[in-house]
């Protein structure tokens, strides 16, 4: 039967007790956090984390990660904390870093898909970090989202896939970030990078002398350390093209494939005629300032309905993390079919947009650049 779940916006002191202990008592409570919203449940009960991985149809073998309001929460839950990963806790805690780190026997295996590490992780973000401090336990929380859809960055997000499912949402609008935490695996004076997020590797850098990256994040048939970073994720419902390159050829290479798409819909419908099944088509752009320039005389012509997010320009990283997930879960909504995206270069906080992007788009990514001859 379908659970009642309550959405708490004030979040005074009298609610982020209440939702504290909810979460103690095995509840699931969906939370803000500066990334992404997570689908929290106490990090020490194996049932209410059973009833995660079930609410989101997550598969079994993806760890989950800890939650916790401070660095002295983390003692408890691992073996030990090597110097480097202090450094790390230091420097970037409270803060979209992941690390893993050898567990204790106070977590349950059912924490961490089977592993003897597990991730912990204290985020920037203050309802939250009220929230983890009321619960008294670690949180573990992946992304609020049906399992290989886009993460939620907004309450409302959370509702559409989880109402129903579980106990209660802390609204606190919408996240700052908007792609998940960097998770690293610690080693002397090293790291390594299983996923990029919002702490960068030149920012590591400034920390530790060694970074690496997860040979799996460059070469797809390579097993990842992180298990989650295998499995099929963020795909919006529409079929999503990201492209790079010059604003110029990217708005000729998507102006050459909106008319082939078109086309090709228009043989289908006059083909199976009136009683055609062709979904109408519909667009959804979510392109920088630089490209829409080039698409805007094109776009005022265009039968097609579309949907169009402008998130800043070619340079604007934070934008386009903070509108991806956000404009992805919108064209859903609008049952948009066909999605054209502008990526940016795989550097800093680029590598964490690409990585989600390639994902969303199966790795359809088109490099518009001049041809040489
Ligand atoms: O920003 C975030 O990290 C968000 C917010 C809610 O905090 N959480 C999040 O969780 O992205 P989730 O469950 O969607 O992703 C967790 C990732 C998975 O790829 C999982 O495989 C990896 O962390 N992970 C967890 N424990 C691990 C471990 N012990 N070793 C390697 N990877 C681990
Ligand atoms: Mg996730």
């Amino acid at each position: 039967m379908a659970l009642e779940t309550k959405i708490y916006k004030n979040l005074d002191p009298k609610e982020i007790t209440e939702l504290g202990s909810r979460l103690r008592a095995g509840e699931l409570v969906a939370i803000p956090t500066e990334t992404v919203y997570g689908l929290g449940a106490n990090g020490l009960d194996e049932v209410a984390m059973s009833r995660i991985y079930e609410a989101k149809g997550r598969p079994s073998d993806n760890p989950l990660i800890l939650h916790v309001p401070d660095q002295a929460s983390v003692t408890p839950l691992v073996k030990e904390i090597s110097p480097t990963a202090k450094q790390l806790m230091d420097a970037f805690w409270p803060g979209p870093l992941t690390i893993i780190l050898p567990k204790s026997d106070n977590v349950p295996l059912r924490a961490t898909g089977g592993l003897d590490s597990v991730a912990v992780r204290c985020p920037a973000h203050d309802v939250c970090r009220v929230i983890l401090q009321a619960a008294g336990v670690p949180v573990a929380a992946p992304s609020a989202n049906i399992s290989g859809r886009p993460s939620p960055t907004t309450a409302d997000a959370v509702y559409h896939d989880m109402a129903g499912r579980i106990e209660a949402i802390a609204d606190a609008g919408p996240c700052e970030v908007g792609v998940e935490s960097t998770i690293v695996e610690c080693g002397d004076d090293a790291v390594t990078i299983l996923r990029p997020g919002g702490i960068t590797d030149a920012m590591l850098r400034q920390v530790v002398s060694t970074v690496t990256f997860d040979e799996a994040l460059s070469a797809p048939d390579v097993a990842p350390k992180a298990p989650g970073m295998k499995y099929k994720h963020y795909a919006p419902d529409g079929a999503m093209t990201t492209y790079v390159g010059v604003p110029k050829l990217i708005s000729e290479a998507m102006i050459e494939a909106m008319e082939a798409i078109q086309k090709e819909h228009e043989e289908l419908v006059s083909q199976e005629g009136k009683t055609s099944i062709a979904k109408p088509l519909r667009f959804g752009f979510l392109i920088n300032e630089e490209v829409a320039q080039f698409l805007d005389i094109y776009l005022a012509d265009l039968t097609v309905p579309f949907e169009f997010v402008i998130y800043g320009n070619a340079a604007d990283y934070r934008g386009l993390a903070h509108s991806l997930y956000s404009s992805l879960l919108a064209f859903n909504e609008a049952k948009v079919t066909h999605i054209f995206a502008t990526g940016v270069p795989r550097q800093g906080l680029g590598r964490a947009i690409m990585n989600r992007m390639d994902k969303a788009s199966g790795y359809n990514v088109v490099n518009a650049v001049p041809k040489r001859d």
